[in-house]
């Protein structure tokens, strides 16, 4: 296995390399913290997206789903308190203007945990430490100051504050201000959850590492409305829950911790937020997902402001109250780095003329491969690639498969377990006499014969 160090390179490159991600605007020479996703790693998200939503919306009777506008009611977030209070500590150099982080700075140089200054302490240390800027290196950094991450943007012909708006900073907030249509129309019982997936942005101003942070990113979120009293039994489950799903997504236990934020790091709308933070080899544990308990924060607020009655009818206890909220909340970008990294494996095998070399695999849950199976006809030949590609045909209707005829078949091969197909199907000249063709299994790399009749029986039961 490559070092902790490399891996994250190397893993950057095969998605570049692949198809999986390119840099964003790249034709223009790119724009930080901003990356596209090619047809592998679009495939890869939305299979996460899906599995996502299968588990925790369809597979349950307590959850339905929502898709709000990005663009809401400034209002909104005011509200919110994400106008006042979603804000990162940022300094500017004097001599070369690049911004940076005061937080990131001090943790960097000093070892120290910001968490719970406030920005006069924090702008204390800046001055009295005397950093060089990480950029030109200058000992000018100016005064710490209060940045919001909000993105603003204008409505309308004119820009002015009448029209601001905002890029919504998290999905949760068109949860919140849709709780009492998903009541009125749903009529749910008592817990009960909604869940979106969609886009966030944020202003974000510290290097992303990839796709950890980034400009835009999705979130998978879950507002779960609870019993006031009944918080801390579903703050619980819910936890667990998370857990299940990453390890059945294959993250080994090992490689991730629950943390459990301290009273000064809670965001303004948490009394309680734990990190399932993974171990990556930018740094070690940072935040994959979250999960909060909001309490009535958010509806209480929205009542307020928007003057709506936000509460909920017990019928069977015959009391009207605002509930509480559990939120698990999901990053996808986060999911797919950490899927990636958990998932690149180098393993030294023999090549076919003995020799030792490095295959690359990337050993991604079946669920979620790009690719259930590839269908590789052993060469171009008219009478080969016929019958490879009807079996092809047969296969897209019930699996994620891809067709390649190009390049040796040593080569395609290689791509395949580079990419985390976790079958392939080679069509040979003898397939056109005995009818059966050859299932090659990415990780054992072991090869069975099996007749076209019983592959997709086969395939299917693999694969489960
Ligand atoms: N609604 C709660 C909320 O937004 P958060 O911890 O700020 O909480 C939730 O964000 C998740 O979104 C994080 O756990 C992380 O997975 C992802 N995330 C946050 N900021 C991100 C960024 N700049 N780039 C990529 N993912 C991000």
């Amino acid at each position: 296995m490559p070092k902790q160090e490399d891996k994250m390179e190397k893993v950057v490159n095969l998605c570049k390399r692949r198809g999986f991600i390119f840099p964003g605007s790249e034709i223009y020479g790119g724009l930080a913290n901003t990356w596209d996703f090619g047809p592998l790693g679009t495939e890869l998200k939305r299979n996460i997206k899906n599995e996502w939503w299968k588990r925790f919306v369809h597979q349950r009777k307590d959850m339905v789903g929502l898709d709000a506008a990005i663009i809401m009611n400034p209002k909104v977030w005011e509200a919110s308190g994400h106008v006042a209070a979603f804000n990162d500590p940022l300094v500017e150099c004097k001599k070369c203007h690049g911004r940076f982080r005061a937080d990131h700075i001090i943790e960097e140089e000093l070892g120290e945990k910001t968490e719970g200054k406030s920005l006069e302490e924090i702008d204390g240390i800046i001055k009295a430490s005397e950093f060089k800027c990480p950029n030109c290196g200058a000992v000018e950094l100016g005064e710490a100051r209060q940045f919001n991450l909000l993105f603003k943007t204008f409505i309308g012909p004119t820009e002015g504050s009448k029209s601001t708006a905002y890029l919504r900073g998290e999905t949760a907030q068109g949860i919140f201000v849709n709780y009492k249509n998903i009541l009125d129309t749903m009529r749910p019982k008592m817990p009960f959850g909604i869940a979106q997936i969609g886009k966030a942005f944020r202003n974000e101003i510290t290097p992303g590492n990839f796709i950890f942070r980034t400009l835009e990113f999705e979130q998978m979120e879950i507002e779960y409305f609870v019993k006031p009293n009944e918080w801390e039994d579903n703050f619980n489950i819910w936890l667990q829950a998370m857990k299940d799903w990453l390890e059945s997504l294959g993250v080994s236990p090992d490689n991730y911790h629950v943390r459990e934020h301290g009273a000064e790091e809670l965001s303004h709308y948490s009394k309680k937020t734990v990190d399932i933070e993974y171990n990556y080899p930018f740094g070690g544990f940072k935040e994959l997902w979250g999960l909060a308990y909001r309490t009535d924060f958010d509806l209480k607020n929205h009542m307020d402001k928007s003057g709506k009655d936000m509460r909920y009818f017990d019928q069977q206890a015959g009391e009207k109250y605002l509930p509480h909220v559990i939120e698990p909340t999901f990053g996808v970008e986060r999911t797919v780095l950490t899927l990636l990294l958990e998932a690149y494996t180098e393993e030294e095998v023999k090549s076919a003329k003995g020799e030792n070399e490095i295959r690359t695999v990337l050993k991604l849950d079946k669920k979620i491969a790009p690719f259930e199976v590839a269908v590789l006809p052993l060469s171009k030949k008219e009478d080969l690639s016929s019958v490879a590609t009807k079996i092809f045909q047969d296969l897209i209707q019930d699996f994620r498969a891809e067709y390649d005829e190009t390049q040796s078949i040593g080569k395609r091969y290689r791509r395949q377990d580079e990419i985390g197909t976790p079958f392939c199907v080679t069509v040979d000249f003898e397939s056109l006499e005995d009818k059966a063709v050859t299932i090659r299994d990415r990780d054992t790399m072991k090869q069975e014969r099996v007749s076209v009749e019983d592959l997709k029986n086969v395939l299917k039961k693999a694969l489960n």
